[in-house]
């Protein structure tokens, strides 16, 4: 658990290290697929940008 993480998706109340255990988990790749996984991004969608932020900093510092 990061000591500061933060809400990421408001409407589902999840933050950024729910979605990053989630990605590592599945192996999620793309903002659709998370989706499908969890209430993140289902609702207003204001989300979007920063859970593709947090996927590109998993996949480029490869925290998998
Ligand atoms: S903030 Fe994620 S769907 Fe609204």
């Amino acid at each position: 658990m990061e000591k500061f993480d933060p809400v990421i998706c408001e409407c589902a109340n999840i933050t950024r290290s729910e979605i990053i255990d989630l990605i590592k988990k599945k192996k999620l790749s793309t903002v659709v697929e998370i989706a499908d996984e969890s209430d993140v991004a289902g609702m207003c969608g204001a989300c979007i940008e920063k859970i593709e932020n947090i996927l590109n900093e998993v996949y480029t510092h490869l925290l998998l």
